[in-house]
This record gives C-alpha cells, sequence and structure tokens, in this order.
C-alpha cells in the first residue's frame, strides 16, 4: 500500500486513490458490450483491455502498428481485435475508422487513452505540435469518425490529466499551436491535456438528449512508459520511491475503465473524473465558449488534412 492510499479515503462513489480496475467492475458482466481502447500494448491501457476482456468485453485495441496491437492482444485472455492506430498519421486513423465501420462493429464505448508527454524538443505533424496532435488531433479524428458506430448508450472516455493545470494562460494557444513561437514541455503536454478535456465538453453538449455520454479523467500518477521522455535522473528516482507514492497500474487504469463501464454513470456527461469520483478541472477547463472554438479549430485542421 502506497503511502497516499494510506491516507485517502473513498470518495462517495465508493471507490478512491487505492481502487483498482478490476475492483471497480467487480460484478459487472461487460458480455456482448464492444469497446475501443488506443495506446492498448503499455501502462494502463493495457491493463485496462485486460481488465475489460475478464469481465467479458471484446476488445478493439490500437497500437502505433498492427505488430504492437497484435502482440498486446495475443497476451490478453478473452476476445480482442488488434488494430493499427497511430495518432499522429490522419491516414493511419482514418484507416482505423474504416476497418471498424466495414467490420460492422457497433461501439458500446471508446477510451481515448493513447498518449505522450512532455517531447524535449519540439516535435511537429502536419505542422503542428506533436503532443497537441497526437494526444488531442488524433482522437479528434478517431472520436469523430467513429460516432455512427457508437450505440445509442455509448459512452467516449478522454484520458487527460491533473497536467492539464499546467496548460498555458487561456488554456489553449490557438496563434501558436504550431509551437513554433515559443516551446515549453510539459506547458505543451498541459495544453494537449487541456484539449482532451474540452473535447469531452464539447462532445457532451453534442450528445445531449441523447443516452451517449463523453467524459474525460485523470488517472493518478503511476510509473509508466509515458516517462521516457522524463530525465533519467527523475526516472531513477521515480523508480525508488514511486511504489510509496505512486498508483500502481491496476489502479491508474481504475478511473478510465470505471467511467467506460459503471451503471450508475449512465447520465453523468461532459464531467471530470479523478480516483473514480467527480472532481473539479482548472476552472476554464470549463468554459463552453472555449471549448466550442477548439472543437471549429480542430474541425477546420482535420478538413485540411
Ligand atoms: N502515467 C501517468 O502518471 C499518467 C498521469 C496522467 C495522465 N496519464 C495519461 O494516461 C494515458 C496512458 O498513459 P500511460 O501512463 O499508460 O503511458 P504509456 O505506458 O506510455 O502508454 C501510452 C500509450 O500511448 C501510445 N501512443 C503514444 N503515441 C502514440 C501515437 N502517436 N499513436 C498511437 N498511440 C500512441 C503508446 O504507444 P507506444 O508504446 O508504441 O509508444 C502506448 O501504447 C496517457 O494519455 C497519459 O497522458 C498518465
Amino acid at each position: 500500500m502506497s503511502l497516499i492510499e494510506k491516507f485517502k479515503s473513498n470518495g462517495s462513489s465508493g471507490f478512491g486513490y487505492g481502487s483498482t480496475a478490476e475492483e471497480v467492475t467487480e460484478g459487472i458482466s461487460l458480455s456482448g458490450k464492444t469497446i475501443l481502447i488506443t495506446g492498448c500494448n503499455s501502462g494502463l491501457g493495457f491493463e485496462a483491455m485486460r481488465v475489460l476482456c475478464m469481465r467479458g468485453a471484446q476488445v478493439i485495441g490500437t497500437s502505433r502498428s498492427l505488430e504492437k496491437a497484435k502482440e498486446a492482444c495475443a497476451k490478453t485472455q478473452g476476445k480482442t481485435i488488434p488494430l493499427a492506430c497511430e495518432l499522429s498519421d490522419p491516414a493511419s486513423v482514418r484507416a482505423c475508422v474504416a476497418t471498424i465501420i466495414q467490420q460492422g462493429h457497433r461501439l458500446d464505448a471508446i477510451i481515448c487513452n493513447a498518449g505522450i508527454m512532455a517531447l524535449p524538443k519540439l516535435e511537429k505533424a502536419h505542422g503542428l505540435e506533436l503532443q497537441f496532435f497526437t494526444n488531442h488531433i488524433g482522437h479528434f479524428i478517431l472520436v469523430t469518425g467513429l460516432l455512427d458506430q457508437l450505440k445509442e448508450d455509448g459512452r467516449v472516455v478522454m484520458v487527460s490529466s491533473s497536467a492539464h493545470k499546467m496548460a498555458p494562460k487561456g488554456g489553449i494557444q490557438f496563434d501558436n499551436l504550431s509551437g513554433d513561437q515559443g516551446y515549453i514541455p510539459w506547458t505543451a503536454y498541459g495544453q494537449s491535456k487541456f484539449a482532451n478535456i474540452l473535447f469531452a465538453k464539447q462532445l457532451a453538449k453534442k450528445f445531449a438528449g441523447t443516452k451517449k455520454t463523453a467524459n474525460a479523467i485523470h488517472p493518478g500518477v503511476i510509473k509508466t512508459n509515458l516517462g521516457r521522455h522524463m530525465n533519467p535522473v527523475m526516472n531513477l528516482v521515480f523508480g525508488m520511491v514511486g511504489p510509496l507514492f505512486l498508483k500502481s497500474q491496476a489502479q491508474g487504469a481504475a478511473t478510465e475503465v470505471y467511467v467506460a463501464t459503471h451503471p450508475s454513470l449512465a447520465s453523468i456527461s461532459g464531467s471530470y473524473f479523478a480516483d473514480c469520483n467527480t472532481s473539479q478541472p482548472r476552472s476554464d477547463a470549463e468554459d463552453a465558449e472555449l471549448a466550442k472554438k477548439l472543437w471549429d479549430v480542430s474541425e477546420n485542421i482535420v478538413a485540411g488534412l
């Protein structure tokens, strides 16, 4: 048990910091459900896929390449469908969408889990800063392409981060989406995770009046491959003291799995969750006008790709 876990009690949902993905799905049958998760080959995505399958769901697991997705699915017991979805390559995302449509899958949930963090130097895809492109634009293409495949009570879960609080003033630097006007690794990561929250907000607005839901989550802080761009000393320290202070991967996967599947959340939409309970994001991440602006700008970007 980590020190934090010891002192944090469960929230009103009955779950909390220490809950695992297995615990939040205990007694829930996901048989007959199909759930797509991006980034299924590593960290939280792999654990989430394992538990979703364990509860009977068929999981469409996507990775940057078909080989990685196949390898992850082969290690998972249950019904899995591996697909390639390289989020920084619109052609790959669109091919993934086309395959799902062509195979006729109806989706109970889409978990936008894949992500990259704090690239030390500015990198770009299609003229845009790479974290913004991968974490936000790639998922924007995927989810908007699959809206017709979502079942009438389908759920979209955006895996954001408490690091959205590191986003620049105003949340999104619309005049610097390329990063050319200045690049700070954590600010750029924060902006991409801020975008995940705004996207869920605007999608929830579009879903209003239906049974579909869209929410964003913070999984906690967990040692995974996400830290690969952090400096080696930080990674070493994380590795050594991590077990004392960080969540395990089983705990880290809990919130996304909970929000994607728990029956008690059937009508909760447009919210932000942490530790398997609703939580408050930075106040400007709740700005409806900003969410609409990001949606419109993203739509324009995607139309030009
Ligand atoms: N771990 C934490 O403490 C923490 C905290 C807050 C939020 N999060 C969020 O949690 C999510 C999962 O992260 P994690 O901790 O499980 O990290 P991880 O182990 O690094 O897993 C990230 C996944 O995203 C995939 N990915 C990266 N770039 C991609 C791209 N261009 N196209 C498609 N897939 C791509 C990775 O594929 P490869 O293996 O091929 O690179 C991997 O499967 C991320 O969205 C992250 O921002 C994590």
